[in-house]
């Protein structure tokens, strides 16, 4: 019995380190193909316990890292900050900034992290978040669960820290994203105190008013309530003291569920008050097509992934009409190819995020993205992604080397504070 017992380990223990050398001498395709298909495994588990567990593996470097450059043709320049790729990474996967060097190694060409609230909250009660795997979609009400602006500054600190000791680790523009919290009565100073703490960390930073899972969050998009806060977040910006590349462009993040006033609403206050983008959109409460037959669809939250995809970019292209194509636009809302990515281009976004369909198909989605959006790029004969933005309003001319405000051409990030 005993000696069954060992031979077993024995041969376990074989097994386990002959597969971590395969993993480790294998090419990056094929490591990122390894880690996808873990995917069918953590989706057996609860949605939440799988996501803290692809944050936590993530963390800890057990991801593939890309080392390959990217496409020449998906480097792009928006609001002065250089993009390898114009592929980010969507806000609420990493929440608390824990991950930010081994997402960042994946080959996002950015990572958005947040929202940050400024002190932490435990969010909605369990469960909470939703999965249609049929539809490659989620509904989640996680309600703005986090560590708070403090714990996310520390995070911060150290991939700062990280990234200055190993320059392996890949450096793409870090977006922070701003919540409020549920119990706070003024919304305005949060993202204040957001600004304030994590300011110095962000390349750029998003007023995040379309969470649906935080009361009352979404009515911050009317005209008057808006201008109010875009005026004092920016003062508050404008009034710190920054370094040489400036301070962090200010973005705001939009529903897609808006009237045609609440659109041109939101399209006069990001003209009239300079804010620097806009980020188009975050999830919705209907529940289009589809999504209604399945069970999931009754749960209260905001529903990502494929279905939100002609909705998302419906709003996308009205926003980019109503601003003149004046303003950079990050398109977001069920992309999951690189046909997608360029489609959202196509329609106004100068970069594009994801979340759900990454965490549907793992990290081997983002070199096939990349790869099939430089295709689509060269098949329609753009040799850039800005050549490209876009493209579907030919009656928009848009202003040459678009920028944006904030950080002005150096880019790069601040050098100190205050
Ligand atoms: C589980 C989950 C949590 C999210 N949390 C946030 C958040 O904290 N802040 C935010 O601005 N957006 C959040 N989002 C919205 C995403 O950033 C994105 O706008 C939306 O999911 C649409 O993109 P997708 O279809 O590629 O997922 C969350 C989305 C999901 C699925």
């Amino acid at each position: 019995m005993f000696k069954t017992l060992k031979r077993a380990v024995l041969l376990g223990g074989a097994a386990a380190g002959g597969a971590a050398v395969f993993y480790l001498t294998a090419d990056t395709d094929t490591q990122m193909a390894i880690a996808s298909a873990t995917g069918p495994l953590l989706r057996m588990l609860d949605p939440e316990l799988s996501h803290v567990i692809a944050i936590q593996a993530t963390a800890r470097g057990l991801m593939p890292r890309d080392p390959r450059p990217d496409p020449p043709s998906l480097a792009t320049k928006v609001f002065g900050l250089s993009f390898p790729n114009p592929i980010g990474l969507a806000a609420g996967f990493d929440k608390n900034a824990e991950a930010v060097a081994g997402l960042m190694g994946l080959g996002f060409g950015f990572v958005e992290v947040g929202s940050i609230t400024p002190r932490p909250q435990p969010g909605n009660p369990s469960p909470r978040v939703f999965r249609i795997p049929e539809l490659k979609a989620t509904i989640n009400r996680y309600g703005f669960n986090n560590l708070g602006a403090d714990a996310a500054q520390d995070h911060l600190a150290a991939f700062e820290k990280a990234a200055a000791a190993d320059p392996s680790i890949k450096r793409g523009p870090l977006g922070v994203n701003l919540g409020k919290n549920k119990s706070s009565k003024d919304a305005t100073q949060d993202y204040c105190i957001g600004l304030t703490r994590l300011g110095q960390h962000a390349d750029y930073i998003v007023i995040n008013v379309s969470s649906p899972n935080t009361p009352g969050l979404r009515a911050l998009q009317g005209r008057k309530e808006l201008e109010a806060l875009v005026k004092q977040v920016k003062g508050t910006r404008d009034r710190m003291l920054w370094g040489p590349s400036g301070p962090p462009p200010l973005l705001i993040k939009v529903a897609p569920d808006l009237s045609e006033p609440d659109k041109r609403d939101i399209a006069t206050v990001a003209l009239g008050c300079g804010v620097d983008g806009l980020v188009v959109s975050n999830t919705t409460i209907q529940r289009p097509g589809e999504v209604a037959k399945y069970p999931a669809a009754t749960e209260a939250g905001g529903l990502s992934g494929a279905p939100l995809f002609p909705m998302s970019t419906q709003v996308l292209s009205d926003l980019y009409r109503l601003t003149g194509g004046r303003l950079p636009i990050v398109g977001v809302g069920g992309v999951g190819s690189g046909e997608d990515a360029y489609k959202k281009i196509r329609a106004g976004a100068s970069l594009v995020q994801l979340y759900t369909a990454f965490a549907y198909e793992g990290p081997a989605l983002i070199p096939a993205i990349k790869r099939d959006l430089a295709a689509c790029l060269a098949r329609d004969g753009f040799k850039s992604v800005e050549e490209a933005v876009g493209a579907d309003h030919p009656d928009i001319a848009r202003p040459k080397g678009q920028a944006g405000g904030g950080r002005g051409a150096a880019g790069g990030r601040k050098s100190w504070w205050w």
